[in-house]
């Protein structure tokens, strides 16, 4: 859904649901670069096409092309991103791919999202903003820019919040907090990392698993991690954010 100053569209809200289902079904990808050309995913119609015929093979029916919004690096309008979007679609229907392609994108939050306010391009069809945080970003600053975004009537989404180490459930904080007493003082970060999760979740933000970190993709400690948040029922959506085929097939593979 894209809201501008011509077309405002009247915003759903967002059904609650049951993360184990989401896992159990994989039937939608609310996180995926598989648009060609608009940033580091997809490099040709050819491997996009790859891509939708993985995911179809998996039983997958949606995808919501979520291309990366990074200013000074990936900086596609809203109207590129629709129209790659639409000759895509295309270009499925006619393969005889049967996938539905939703829009979206997946903000850089920083100094500058703020002013992507002003023309958010939201999860299709829903209010959420599919955000992602950077570890070195000032957990105040996080804080303020992401009560913003609720203040705007949108809902936060955050990206594979298990890959973020500005966020930590309170028993992993705890022990993290152990290891690091052993060798200093009290680490008063391990404090500021489960108060964020606590905030975020407080004011409203729902959270996006990456399906491969539960098969390791990213390393042991991703997969623990991404495994706490499964089992303290943080997840709300889960997503692919494949970049490639290769890339998506290695995520596809295991059976969770
Ligand atoms: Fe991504």
């Amino acid at each position: 859904m894209i809201a501008d100053g011509a077309t405002y569209m009247t915003l759903s809200t967002v059904p609650p649901v049951n993360s184990r289902l989401l896992f159990r079904e994989r039937v939608t990808d609310y996180h995926c670069h598989i648009l060609p050309g608009i940033d580091d995913g997809a490099e040709t119609l050819e491997s996009a096409l790859s891509m939708a015929r993985l995911f179809h093979e998996a039983g997958y029916r949606e995808i919501y092309c979520t291309s990366h919004q990074i200013r000074g690096k990936f900086e596609a309008s809203a109207a590129d991103i629709l129209d790659a979007r639409s000759r895509l679609q295309a270009e499925l229907v006619r393969a005889n791919i049967p996938i539905r392609l939703l829009v979206g994108c997946e903000h850089y939050l920083d100094e500058f999202l703020l002013d992507t306010m002003k023309q958010p391009l939201l999860l299709e069809g829903t209010n959420l903003f599919l955000v992602e945080i950077p570890a070195f970003m000032a957990i105040e600053l996080v804080k303020e820019i992401l009560f913003q975004v609720t203040c705007r009537g949108y809902v936060p989404l955050i990206a594979h919040p298990e890959r973020c180490s500005l966020l930590e459930l309170a028993d992993q904080g705890e022990k993290k907090s152990k290891f690091w007493d052993s060798w200093t003082t009290r680490n008063a970060s391990v404090d500021n990392e489960v108060s964020l999760l606590r905030y975020l979740q407080d004011i409203g933000c729902q959270f996006q698993a990456n399906l491969g970190s539960f098969h390791g993709f990213y390393g042991k400690f991703i997969q623990n991690k991404a495994k706490s948040f499964e089992k303290a029922s943080i997840y709300t959506h889960i997503g692919t954010d494949a970049h490639n085929p290769d890339h998506l097939k290695q995520i596809l593979k295991p059976p969770i």
